[in-house]
């Protein structure tokens, strides 16, 4: 059984603290969307699935807690909500899709009264999360032909159940070639300046018994020269129209030392992470952060008084060197502009 970071009960969201692991296991609660916002904004939650599951429970208590009769007034109050959520992180399409799904919800069942129309999305909440999960246990079903047997895995930043309602997207197919007796080792890059794979990726693996050992961000190259990876594995953020994928900074080196190496590399995402508006990866927007996460680790200061500091958050790998893309609806090679349309059309 792996962590599901996000739960709903008694009227309350509960999320865990993901800031605080892998020492602290502190659960947090939320009944109010700008909280929940908050929580989103600094990192309490983070993954791209796991941000949308929890922007639609704040767009759900938002919507609860507006007092209008209408449904016209509602709409306009709670658009101001949603539009507040949306401001939180600007990369992972996840959290906009989950927001317009809640407002598909609302505007479908305007009929039934806003009391209806309130139940119905927190039920509508639950359902993206509840739902989740499956899609990753799918993806993982999808996935786990593509790893050999007795593999060597190379993950970047965490793409596990911490970071999706629950079981992950590149560790959700780990996650199934593991149970299918394939997974001889996971290496998990540490992923500066935040840390999610020395933190998180590590934690929720070594928690879980599969075989992992944690490096710096530099070794990978060196790892991959001794023979010792066979694939890479990694999640998204945004997926291009052309395949173009964005995911947190430092994809993009390993995907280029995977091409030289001739290792395959894999991207598993739900189609909920496909941005098919944009028709490339320089469209996509790229999160930076608060210079302090590279200066700084905790308290202790690793740089210089008023040094300048970039802190992309994410970066985009091309298609190019993309072997294949994993989802629930089936794994696309090759022609991704085809084979991710036809996928999102799919019902
Ligand atoms: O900044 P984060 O921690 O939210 O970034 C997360 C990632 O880049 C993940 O790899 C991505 O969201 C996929 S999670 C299934």
């Amino acid at each position: 059984m792996s962590i599901k970071p996000i739960e709903f009960k008694d009227g309350r969201l509960r999320m865990i603290d993901q800031r605080l692991l892998p020492t602290k296991e502190v659960w947090l609660e939320y009944t109010d969307y700008q909280e929940v916002a908050e929580a989103i904004k600094t990192m309490v939650v983070r993954g791209a699935p796991a941000i949308g599951v929890a922007a639609a429970f704040g767009a759900a208590f938002g919507a609860r807690d507006i007092e209008t009769v209408g449904f016209e007034d509602f709409l306009r109050e709670w658009e101001q909500v949603c539009a507040e959520l949306a401001a939180t992180r600007p990369t992972a399409v996840n959290l906009f899709w989950a927001l317009d799904r809640m407002k598909a919800c609302a505007v479908r069942h305007q009929e039934q009264g806003l009391a209806e129309v309130k139940r119905l999305l927190l039920a509508e909440a639950q359902e993206i999360g509840r739902e989740d999960e499956e899609i990753n246990r799918t993806m993982g079903a999808h996935g786990e032909p593509l790893i050999p047997t007795g593999a060597r895995i190379l993950t970047h930043c965490n793409a596990g159940a911490l970071a999706t309602g629950g079981y992950g997207t590149a560790l959700g197919v780990i996650r199934a070639a593991a149970a299918a007796g394939k997974v001889t080792r996971v290496y998990a890059d540490e992923t500066r300046p935040f840390l999610q794979g020395s933190r998180l990726t590590a934690w929720e693996l070594h928690k879980d018994g599969i075989p992992v050992t944690l490096i710096c961000d530099n070794m990978a190259g060196y790892l991959m020269s001794r023979g010792e990876i066979d694939c890479v594995i990694v999640g998204a953020d945004r997926i291009a129209a052309n395949g173009d994928t964005a995911n947190k900074i430092g994809t993009y080196t390993v995907a280029v030392l995977a091409r030289e190496h001739g290792l395959p590399f894999y991207v598993a995402a739900p189609i909920s992470t496909l941005d098919l508006s944009l028709a490339d990866g320089s469209l996509i927007p790229i999160e930076e952060r608060d210079r302090r996460e590279v200066t700084h680790v905790g308290d202790k200061q690793l740089a210089p008084d008023g040094i300048d500091v970039r802190n992309p958050a994410f970066d985009v790998t091309p298609a190019r060197l993309i072997t294949a893309i994993i989802t629930e609806r089936g794994v696309v090679k090759g022609d991704y502009l085809r084979g991710l349309r036809a996928l999102a059309q799919e019902k």
